[in-house]
């Protein structure tokens, strides 16, 4: 399969890193979000964080200012109809992402491969919202994306082998390392992260240690770069209950339940980093 045009739906977080590699790697990049201010901020976020790469001898500037010239930022959504891939990368609300699928089943030629960055939705239920359930698949990015190696390739049930094959090549083409899964709620990320995050707010909930307790016996004991409830607040606290309530539900087992102080902090607003609160103050 011969892919030179990408689109990407959602300019946010996620939809801009993966821009970013895209455009690196020589694709040219359709991105697509509801607003221009939106397309804007991603594109002065780009433009920083390529130019920290320049700054630290990994690009050149020419490559740098290449990569900026491949996006075309778009609020039509329309202009992804000439696309070679696609994928969705916007806001982890399922009705939302229903409204994307249709359309871009309707849009986009029909052999081209329609992919989704969510971290908890299935790609089986989205596949279904289309006519072309075998070319669709979970391509899962980490943040930061330009400079996590992991994707996270994620077959639905009537993902072809075909589409499959095609994902993993693209991802090794972006210097990404694939892992393949199968869908199932949480993939295996969050299906194994988010559990270790709402046991460590148990700890703290129950008193048995301060969140910098926690954090420090990750650290100095496990060797992970960050403890698990400085995690929790980069991730987002809101982003945390919706994720161990999609494992909860999906999945079946009390051993899911959400930490009560997770759900207590979420409904104060305490939603880590992004409101200036949460395990830690910011
Ligand atoms: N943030 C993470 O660490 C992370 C990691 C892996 C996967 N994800 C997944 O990536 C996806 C995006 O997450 P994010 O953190 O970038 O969110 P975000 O809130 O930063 O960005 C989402 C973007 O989608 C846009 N959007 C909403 N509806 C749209 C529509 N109809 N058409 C086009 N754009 C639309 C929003 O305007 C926003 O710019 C989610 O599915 C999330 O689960 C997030």
């Amino acid at each position: 399969m011969d892919i030179q045009r990408v689109g990407i739906v959602g300019a946010g977080t996620m939809g801009n890193g993966i821009a970013h590699v895209f455009a690196r790697s020589g694709y040219s990049v359709v991105l697509c979000d509801v607003e221009q201010k939106f397309l804007e901020r991603a594109l002065s976020t780009m433009g920083k964080n390529l130019e920290r790469e320049a700054a630290r001898g990994k690009i050149t500037g020419e490559e740098k200012a290449a990569a900026l010239a491949r996006i075309q930022p778009v609020t039509d959504r329309g202009k992804l109809a000439d696309c070679d891939f696609v994928i969705e990368a916007a806001t982890e609300r399922f009705e939302i992402k229903t409204e994307i699928f249709r359309d871009l089943d309707r849009l986009t030629r029909p052999e081209i491969i329609l992919a989704s960055n969510t971290s908890s939705i299935s790609i089986t239920r989205l596949a279904a919202l289309t006519g072309r359930p075998e070319k669709v698949i979970g391509m899962h990015f980490f943040n930061p994306v330009p400079v996590m190696k992991l994707v996270e390739v994620i077959r639905g049930l009537a993902t072809s082998q075909e589409t499959f094959a095609a994902v993993r090549e693209l991802s090794m083409k972006l210097d990404k390392t694939p892992v393949e899964v199968n869908d199932a709620p949480g993939f295996v990320s969050n299906r194994v992260l988010m559990p270790l995050l709402n046991e460590a707010m148990y700890a703290v909930m129950e008193g048995v240690a301060t969140p910098e307790a926690v954090d420090e016996v990750f650290k100095l004991g496990m060797a992970h770069p960050m403890g698990p409830l400085t995690l929790a607040d980069f991730i987002g606290l809101d982003v945390c209950l919706d994720i161990m309530r999609v494992l909860q539900g999906g999945l079946g087992d009390s051993k899911y339940r959400p930490c009560p102080l997770l759900i207590k902090m979420v409904d104060a607003g305490w939603l880590g980093r992004k409101s200036g609160r949460g395990f830690y103050k910011y």
